[in-house]
C-alpha cells in the first residue's frame, strides 16, 4: 500500500542487520512511501548482514558507520546529503547492543567497561548523531528523528540488564535534544517504545521467548510486530506529525497501560 506519505523526502536508516530487523521493515515501507534514503550499520555488522539485498530492493546506497564514532557519523551525514541531493528529512536510530547481555553477566555484577559500551552504542550514539547533524546543518526544517526504545526505561524488567539504563538515557536525550533542535529548526525528536520483537537483538536477551509470550498475553492487542512498528515510524517521519516532539510513544498493543489481563491471570488458576 502506498500513499506517498514520504514522497520527496530524504532519509538515513540505521540498524538493518537482516530481514527480521525493525529497521529493515522501515526501509521497505519508506521506499514504498516514496522516500529516498541511505542505509548504514557498523562496519562489522555489515559483513555479517544481508544489507546489500535490502539496498538493491530499495535502490539505496550503504554507508558503513560505527554509531559511536563522531568521525564516522560526520561522513555518514556528509555522504548521505551528497548522494540524496539535499538536507535530510528523517533519521531512524535503530541501534542497540550490550556486551554485558552478550556475555550473560548479571545486572548486580556488571563489567563497567562493557556498561560504558552499552550506553555509548545504545544511547549516546543518538546524541552524537544529533550533535553532528546540528553542527553540519544537515537536517531540513521540521525534519523527524525517531529512536527505538523499550519500556524497561520506566519499569523494571530484570532480564533486560544494563540495556534498561541505556534506554532511560536514550529517551532522556530525545527530550533534551528535542528541545534544542525544535527551537533551532523545528526538528522533531521522539522515541518509540516497541513491544518485544523477534529480532537478533531481541532474541539475545535471556528468557526472551518466555517474556514474549507473557507480554503477548498482557497486551489487549497482542505484541506489536516489527512491521506495524515500521508503519508507526513512517507516520512519525511524515508531515502528519509535525507537532509531535520530545515524546516517548508506546507502540505495544496496550501493554504499558495494562495492570493485569485475564489471559495472564488464568495461568495461575489452580
Ligand atoms: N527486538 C525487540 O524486542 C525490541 C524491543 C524494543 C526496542 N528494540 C530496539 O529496536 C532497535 C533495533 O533492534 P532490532 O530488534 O531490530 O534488532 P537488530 O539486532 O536487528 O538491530 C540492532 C542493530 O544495531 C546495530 N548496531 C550495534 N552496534 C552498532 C554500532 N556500534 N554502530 C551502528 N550500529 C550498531 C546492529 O548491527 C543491528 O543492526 C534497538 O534499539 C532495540 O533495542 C527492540
Amino acid at each position: 500500500m502506498s500513499n506517498n506519505l514520504l514522497k520527496g523526502k530524504r532519509g538515513i536508516i540505521t540498524g538493518a542487520l537482516n530481514s527480521a530487523s525493525i529497521a529493515w521493515k522501515v526501509a521497505e515501507k519508506a521506499h514504498q512511501q516514496g522516500a529516498i534514503f541511505t542505509l548504514t550499520n557498523a562496519p562489522v555488522a555489515m559483513r555479517m548482514g544481508e544489507m546489500k539485498e535490502l539496498a538493491a530492493a530499495t535502490k539505496s546506497e550503504v554507508i558503513p558507520a560505527d554509531a559511536t564514532s563522531v568521525e564516522d557519523l560526520t561522513t555518514l551525514f556528509q555522504k548521505s546529503q551528497e548522494i540524496l541531493g539535499g538536507k535530510i528529512d528523517f533519521v531512524l536510530h535503530s541501534i542497540g547492543m550490550s556486551p554485558n547481555v552478550r556475555k550473560n553477566l548479571p545486572y548486580t555484577d556488571l563489567n563497567y567497561e562493557y556498561f560504558q559500551k552499552s550506553v555509548d552504542i545504545s544511547a549516546l550514539s543518538l546524541h552524537k548523531m544529533l550533535s553532528v547533524a546540528m553542527k553540519m546543518d544537515a537536517l531540513s526544517e521540521g525534519a523527524s528523528v525517531v529512536a527505538l526504545s523499550y519500556i524497561a526505561a520506566q519499569k523494571t524488567f530484570p532480564f533486560y540488564n544494563d540495556m534498561a539504563d541505556a534506554k532511560a538515557i536514550l529517551e532522556s536525550i530525545a527530550r533534551s535534544f528535542g528541545y534544542h533542535y525544535g527551537k533551532k529548526k523545528k526538528v522533531r525528536v521522539n522515541t518509540i517504545s516497541q513491544s518485544p520483537t523477534k529480532t537478533t537483538a531481541g532474541n539475545g536477551i535471556k528468557g526472551f521467548t518466555e517474556f514474549y509470550g507473557f507480554a503477548d498475553a498482557m497486551s489487549p492487542l497482542g505484541n506489536a510486530t516489527a512491521e506495524s512498528c515500521a508503519d508507526f515510524c513512517i507516520v512519525m517521519f511524515s508531515d502528519l506529525t509535525k507537532m509531535v516532539t520530545m515524546q516517548n510513544l508506546f507502540h505495544d498493543g496496550g501493554y504499558s497501560s495494562t495492570g493485569a489481563s485475564t489471559e495472564a491471570i488464568e495461568k495461575f488458576a489452580s
